[in-house]
C-alpha cells in the first residue's frame, strides 16, 4: 500500500509510524525543508527509537501527485482544504484529513471552499475520513457496547470533556516558544480550545449517533477568551447542545486543566458508564472505564484499566483505513467519515457565532453530503 502524508510535524510523525507499523510504503511531504530534517533527525528517532530509512522525505515539487492508495493531510488547519483539494487530483482511494477538519467557517469564502471540497470529493467517489481517532479505540468500543443495551432504560445524561493544558500540545513541538508561534493561539486559524480539542465534540456526536439521540442541531457557547496584541483564542469553552431529537447535553473543552484528562459520562435509568483518559505516573496514558448497573440490590460498579501508549492511538485508525480499502467497512458506517468531521467544524462555527451573540442558541448548518 502506498501512502503520501502532507506535514512532517507532530501528527505527520504519528501517522508515518503507524503506517510503517502496518508495512505500508510512506512518502512524507512538507513545504518546509527544516521540518523534513527535524522529522528525520529529531522527532521520529526520539519518539520511536530510530529513524526508518524506508521513509521517503520530499518537498511538494519533488513528490509525485498520483500513484498513492492513501493520502493524509497533517498540515495546520488553515492549509487543510487547499491541500486536500490538490490531493483529490491524485485520486487516492482514501483521503485522511487531520482534525479539526477546517477552520471555523464564519466567512462566506470559507463556506464556499468547504462546499467545493465536499462536492468534489463526492463526485470523484473518494472515501474521506477525518482524524478523530479516539472513537476507534478499544475502550470507546467497550463503553459503547455496554451502554447500548436498551434494557438499561432511557438515556438521561451525555457529557464529554477534553481538558488539557497547552503544555501537552507544545511539548510535542519543542521548536515553538508558545501558542502565538502557531495556529494554536488563534481561534480563526483553527486554534483555541474549541478547535484544538474538538475530539470532545466528535466523541459526543459519535456516542449520540449510536445511541439514537440524533445530530447536534443547536449550540449555545460560553467561552473565556485570551486576547492581546499577540493572541486571540478561547482557553475554556462550555457548550450546551440540543440535537434534532431534542436531546440536550454538554461538552467542555479547555487548554488550562493540568494534569489533563478526557472524560465521557453516560447515565441511563439502570446503568451508567464513565470513561476517563489520563496520564498515570510510571504507567503513561491509561483509559479507565467504570461500568455501573442497578438492580434490586442497588448499584454494582466495576472498573477496567486499559493502558494506551500514544503511538497505539493511531494504529487503530490505520487499521480502519485498511478496512475501508479492503471494503470490510463501508464509508457510510465509518465513525470518522467526512460528514462527521465536517459537522464538528460546523458545531465549532456555530459556537463562535453564539459567543459573538451573547451565548444565544445558534442553529448548526448541515453541509453538503451530510446525512
Ligand atoms: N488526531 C490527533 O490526535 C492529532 C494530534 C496532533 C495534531 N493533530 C492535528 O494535526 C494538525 C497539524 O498539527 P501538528 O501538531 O502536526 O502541526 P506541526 O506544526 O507540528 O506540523 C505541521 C506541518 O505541516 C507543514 N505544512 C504546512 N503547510 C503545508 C503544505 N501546504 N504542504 C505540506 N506541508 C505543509 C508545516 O511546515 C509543518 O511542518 C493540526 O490540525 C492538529 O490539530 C491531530
Amino acid at each position: 500500500m502506498k501512502v503520501k502524508i502532507f506535514g512532517a510535524g507532530s501528527i505527520g510523525n504519528h501517522l508515518t509510524q503507524a503506517s510503517r507499523r502496518k508495512g505500508w510504503d510512506v512518502t512524507v511531504v512538507d513545504i518546509d525543508p527544516a521540518a523534513l530534517k527535524r522529522m528525520k533527525e529529531e522527532i521520529y528517532p526520539k519518539r520511536y527509537g530510530s529513524w526508518d530509512p524506508q521513509i521517503k522525505l520530499m518537498t511538494p515539487e519533488e513528490a509525485p501527485k498520483g500513484g498513492f492508495d492513501v493520502i493524509m493531510v497533517g498540515t495546520p488547519p488553515p492549509a487543510r482544504l487547499k491541500v486536500a483539494m490538490e490531493a483529490l487530483e491524485g485520486k487516492p482511494r482514501v483521503l485522511q484529513l487531520e482534525k479539526p477538519y477546517f477552520v471555523p467557517m464564519l466567512d462566506e469564502s470559507l463556506k464556499r471552499e468547504n462546499q467545493e471540497f465536499m462536492e468534489k470529493a463526492k463526485s470523484l467517489g473518494i472515501k474521506v475520513v477525518v482524524g478523530y481517532e479516539y472513537a476507534l479505540g478499544e475502550s470507546a468500543k467497550k463503553a459503547l457496547d455496554f451502554i447500548s443495551d436498551k434494557g438499561f432504560g432511557k438515556i438521561r445524561v451525555l457529557e464529554v470533556a477534553v481538558r488539557e493544558e497547552w503544555s501537552g500540545a507544545l511539548a510535542a513541538h519543542p521548536w515553538l516558544k508558545g501558542p502565538a508561534d502557531t495556529y494554536l493561539g488563534f481561534w480563526q486559524k483553527g486554534g483555541g480550545a474549541l478547535s484544538e480539542h474538538s475530539h470532545a465534540i466528535h466523541y459526543w456526536q459519535h456516542f449520540a449517533s449510536h445511541l439514537g439521540l440524533g445530530t447536534i442541531d443547536e449550540v449555545s457557547a460560553s467561552m473565556r477568551m485570551v486576547k492581546d496584541a499577540l493572541l486571540d483564542y478561547d482557553e475554556l469553552t462550555y457548550l450546551n447542545i440540543k440535537t434534532d431529537q431534542s436531546f440536550t447535553g454538554t461538552i467542555v473543552q479547555d487548554v488550562v486543566t493540568d494534569p489533563p484528562y478526557l472524560s465521557l459520562f453516560i447515565q441511563r435509568e439502570k446503568a451508567f458508564v464513565k470513561w476517563l483518559r489520563r496520564s498515570v505516573p510510571g504507567k503513561g496514558n491509561v483509559e479507565t472505564i467504570t461500568y455501573g448497573k442497578k438492580d434490586e440490590n442497588g448499584w454494582l460498579v466495576t472498573t477496567e484499566d486499559i493502558p494506551v501508549a500514544r503511538p497505539d492511538d493511531f494504529y487503530p485508525e490505520i487499521n480502519h483505513i485498511a478496512d475501508l480499502l479492503e471494503e470490510k467497512v463501508k464509508i457510510e458506517d465509518s465513525p470518522i467519515r467526512l460528514e462527521m468531521g465536517a459537522h464538528v467544524t460546523a458545531v465549532v462555527t456555530a459556537a463562535h457565532e453564539s459567543r459573538l451573540n451573547n451565548g444565544k442558541f445558534i442553529k448548526v448548518t448541515k453541509y453538503a453530503g451530510y446525512r
